[in-house]
């Protein structure tokens, strides 16, 4: 598919506000959707806007299948064993949440994380520490903000119940070797759990070659409705752990005193699902495979490869992680010596409907450490275009033009 083809199914891509095309380099917060994607969720609220797994007539039938069919393309998306392996959930942020109380995690019970985690792999082991008193321990990355494999390894032990990290970090698009990390880790005994929020919508996931145990990602980062997430975990794992949240449709039976769970996904799926939402995230992995993941990279990496190089000759220009951009997956992310990042965000958005994000980025426990107020994050997609970048780094010239 050539990218006027493909910008075509994108709607937004094509529409003007205030006279001027919109240049969306917002894709790490939330991705645009293709027609494909706004049909399946169409189709559901209007030809079959039941309830699925439970009511019996033709409707029913028809989202229960549906709702099938895309966790089995999801499935075989990140090549997991079962389709039952897969749970739907609002967003990575519920997946991380099932996992930290489902696991009946003990006091004494150590969990690592990076010193680059998104508050959503951050605060739900806060709260366990501050209830139950596991014990919470990070990984300091090397000076260059990447992982330090040396470092790990150095603080695994058996007291290690689970080792959860950001694939790639949201902060600078870097990515931990995943794959190290989870050999090591079971080694130890422990669990490991990815946050996939960054690295499922780039790069390829193979659950089943990575061995890892748990792994969670969003939707809408994936050209997936909003309030759509998975959880992956291991069958046999995930059917030892107690659901997070129970009620309707988690349950065989129920009499006055007790009750009996249906078996996996559906002990883990409580109350009615957002059936419009799952069908729609089923129809965005197809798009994403029919895209496929090395037109994605090649995409993402010859845009940041140029931005980097325009916006690494301004003066007063720190970017955050690696100076290499394929390191970097779609993410550059910087800031410059006497400018907010706000107000750049602010300025590239009235000037030039240039969308940006600012600020910290829900990471800030890492500004916070190293003191630095915030960074300026243009987050690329596939259907961004090298003109789209030209005009975001004239725009940042001026910027500092102005400001100079
Ligand atoms: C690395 C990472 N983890 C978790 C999340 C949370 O995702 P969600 O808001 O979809 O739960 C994000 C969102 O930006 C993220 O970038």
């Amino acid at each position: 598919m050539d990218i006027n083809t493909i910008r075509r199914h994108f709607p937004l891509l094509s529409r003007k506000i205030n006279g001027k095309p919109v240049v969306y380099f917002d894709n790490a917060c939330s991705s645009l959707r293709p027609l494909p994607v706004l049909r399946a969720m169409e189709e559901y609220y209007r030809d079959f806007p039941a309830c699925g797994g439970r009511s019996m007539h033709k409707l029913g039938e028809i989202v229960t299948q549906k709702v099938e069919e895309a966790r089995g393309i999801i499935a075989k998306f990140i090549h997991a064993r079962r389709k039952e392996e897969i749970i739907f959930t609002r967003n990575t942020t519920e997946s991380i949440n099932l996992i930290a109380h489902s696991m009946g995690f003990k006091q004494g019970d150590v969990i690592l994380t990076t010193d680059k985690e998104h508050n959503s792999n951050l605060i739900p082991w806060q709260i366990l520490a501050e209830k139950i008193g596991i014990i919470h321990l990070i990984v300091p990355s090397r000076k260059d903000n990447t992982f330090d494999l040396e470092r790990f390894e150095s603080m695994m032990n058996d007291s290690v119940k689970l080792v959860s990290m950001g694939q790639t970090s949201n902060l600078d698009g870097v990515s931990i070797p995943a794959e190290a990390i989870i050999k090591i880790a079971h080694r130890h005994g422990a669990k490991v759990l990815l946050d996939a929020a960054q690295a499922a919508p780039h790069r390829p996931i193979d659950v089943t070659r990575l061995d890892v145990d748990f792994l969670a990602f969003s939707g809408h980062k994936m050209l997936g409705p909003s309030g759509t997430g998975v959880l992956y975990g291991k069958y046999a794992l995930l059917d030892a752990l107690e659901p997070f949240l129970v009620g309707g449709d988690t349950v065989e039976y129920s009499t006055y005193e007790s009750h009996k769970f249906l078996p996996l996904p559906e002990k883990f799926e409580a109350g009615l699902q957002n059936y419009a939402g799952i069908i729609g995230f089923g129809a965005a992995i197809q798009y994403l495979n029919d895209i496929g993941f090395s037109y994605i990279a090649r995409q993402e990496r010859e845009l940041n490869q140029f931005i980097t190089e325009t916006l690494t000759k301004i003066p007063g220009l720190t970017l955050m992680g690696s100076h290499d951009p394929a390191l970097r997956s779609g993410i550059v992310s910087f800031c410059i010596e006497g400018i907010d990042s706000h107000q750049i965000a602010l300025i590239l958005d009235q000037t030039a409907n240039i969308m940006i994000r600012s600020g910290q980025h829900c990471v800030h426990s890492w500004f916070s450490a190293h003191k630095i107020k915030g960074s300026a994050r243009a987050s690329l997609y596939f259907y961004n275009t090298l003109e789209e970048a030209q005009l975001f780094v004239d725009c940042m010239n001026k910027i500092i033009l102005l400001h100079r």
